[in-house]
């Protein structure tokens, strides 16, 4: 393995990960894996159907945690046949075990990012971009450097460019409210969020003064469907399953049919990230890798991270009633008065608005999957026994389940607005693993942790305090759309106090 593997940071977190550990792990009880893949091929196809069809998502690992009363097991995850080579895995479901997936000393990331396949790299213009690469690949130290540093010299930018994009957006709900009754969230947070990325990799511009025009949500989109869609359904009614099991599941959708739209989005980048790309030569990065890893970070990461990410936020704030909102529309609205705008101080004091956007991300948070190869045999723990895994074996970990482990959160299905204020709060921060890493971590460039961490929970924070100063409360109709959650206002109450 190269020396970007073996930095002090890296070391001091690895004696970290035994989270909530019991006080001896090696006392725990050695238990063989339990769980089997069933017969070759037709294995791989039951439990797809399982996981899509039959069970649904939690259900099927639900069911068969139950089963073996274990949460560690062996399963066959999608897509399998033909998509996947092996579709076999090791399943952890516990916030025990789960952070050896962080551990990138034990775990090879290389490939992994969308599970047992990966995406052709005619996607990506033949690269393999840094989401795809091990830390102990040298590129991944340089692109990821590169992403890190660029992030933190727009620091300051990042809020006040946020709240530019997000301007118009709320008369727009309102509009469609007074005409229709309901507004969709999804096509304006569409453009927000492309608005938002673009202009911040592309020195301000928006997209819509590129060739891009009004299309680059729908053209990322597209791009994102073709690589994603073994991993969704269309939800159609039984009789059409085996066209959605066959279409999505079965056969890769090829590049040809959004080549025309990729084309366009890397030109746009191409022309109007300048001092990104600029940078990257500084880096040692061609022009051209830097524009092809930037098309997907701006595109798959960031704005098909937004994209997920805000709806089932949207979802978790409205589920906590009007009590919530009015305590953080009255937070929200003091440290705005105290600080005498909204300023990054003013976000700080915040305290309630903080913990809702972790508590929202810990319920549910936006990428499910984690997957990691065993570089080594190596033993893992849940809370009650220990595991061997051999060299070579995929572990995979459902997140919803470790980040709702009822041995580390109290009441862990029900969201619970404050559960992260206070001394003991902040403590359980290390449990909130959405950033494929723990809260309290920083990603590096040794490490896959998003580098995106804390712009997102900015931004998210941010978010709730332009909603609180101008709503009172709000209710929403949540329905799904290809496996993701899409939300409708019904009502937003203008507020009746100020800041
Ligand atoms: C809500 C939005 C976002 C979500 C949910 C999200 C989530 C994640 C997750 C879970 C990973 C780890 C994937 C894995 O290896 O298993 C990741 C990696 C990554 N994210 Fe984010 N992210 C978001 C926003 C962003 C933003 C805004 C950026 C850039 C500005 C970004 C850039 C990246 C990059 C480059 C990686 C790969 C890191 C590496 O290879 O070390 N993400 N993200």
């Amino acid at each position: 393995m190269s020396s970007p593997c073996v930095s002090s940071s890296h070391l001091k977190n690895k004696s970290d990960y035994k989270l909530s550990s019991p006080p001896l792990l090696s006392d725990l009880p050695l238990r063989e894996i339990p769980g089997s893949y069933g017969l070759p091929f037709f294995g791989a196809i039951k439990d797809r159907w399982d996981y899509f069809y039959v069970q649904g998502e939690d259900q099927f690992f639900r069911s068969r945690m139950e089963k073996y009363n274990s949460t560690v097991f062996r399963v066959n995850m999608p897509p399998g046949p033909w998509i996947s080579h092996d579709s076999r895995v090791i399943v952890l479901l516990d916030g025990n075990s789960f952070p050896v997936l962080f551990d990138t000393f034990k775990v090879e990331k290389r490939d992994v990012l969308t599970g047992t396949y990966m995406p052709s790299t005619s996607f990506t213009g033949g690269y393999r971009v840094c989401a795809y690469l091990d830390p102990s690949e040298p590129a991944h130290a340089s692109l990821k450097s590169l992403l890190l540093s660029f992030l933190t010299s727009k620091h300051e930018e990042i809020v006040p460019l946020y709240k530019s994009c997000l301007k118009g957006m709320f008369d727009e709900l309102e509009d469609q409210l007074r005409g229709k009754g309901r507004a969709e969230f999804g096509p304006p947070n569409d453009v927000v969020s492309l608005e938002f990325v673009f202009r911040l990799f592309c020195d301000g511009k928006s997209p819509l003064d590129t060739k891009l025009e009004s299309k680059g949500p729908s053209m990322f989109k597209k791009w994102l469907i073709c690589q994603l869609a073994p991993l969704k359904t269309l939800g159609l009614s039984k009789l059409l399953i085996p066209i959605d099991d066959f279409i999505l599941h079965s056969i890769r959708l090829p590049f040809f049919l959004v080549k025309g739209d990729y084309k366009r989005l890397y030109d746009a980048f191409y022309s109007s990230a300048t001092s990104y790309l600029d940078k990257a030569e500084s880096f040692g990065i061609s022009r051209e890798e830097a524009c092809h890893n930037l098309v997907f970070i701006a595109g798959f990461n960031a704005f098909g991270g937004f994209l997920r990410w805000f709806p089932l936020f949207i979802k978790w704030v409205a589920s906590g009633g009007e009590t919530l909102h009015r305590e953080l529309a009255k937070e929200i609205r003091a440290a705005v008065r105290c600080e005498g705008g909204v300023t990054l101080n003013a976000i700080n004091k915040m305290t309630l608005t903080k913990s809702v956007v972790y508590e929202a991300l810990r319920i549910e948070p936006p990428v499910l999957y984690q997957y990691g190869l065993a570089k080594d045999d190596l033993m893992i723990h849940s809370h009650d026994a220990a595991f061997k895994i051999k060299k070579g074996e995929m572990i995979f970990g459902y997140q919803p389940f470790a980040t709702k482990d009822p041995k580390i959160f109290h009441n862990p299905d029900k969201f619970i607005g404050n559960r992260f204020v206070g001394e003991k709060g902040e403590k359980l921060l290390k449990y909130v693993l959405w950033s494929n890493g723990r809260g309290i971590d920083d990603p590096t460039m040794d490490n896959k942790q998003c580098p995106g961490k804390n712009l997102v929970e900015l931004l998210s924070r941010f978010f709730l305090v332009e909603f609180f100063l101008r709503y009172d409360t709000f209710s929403v109709e949540i329905g799904t759309l290809l496996s993701d959650t899409t939300v409708t206002f019904l009502s937003l109450k203008k507020a009746t106090t100020s800041a």
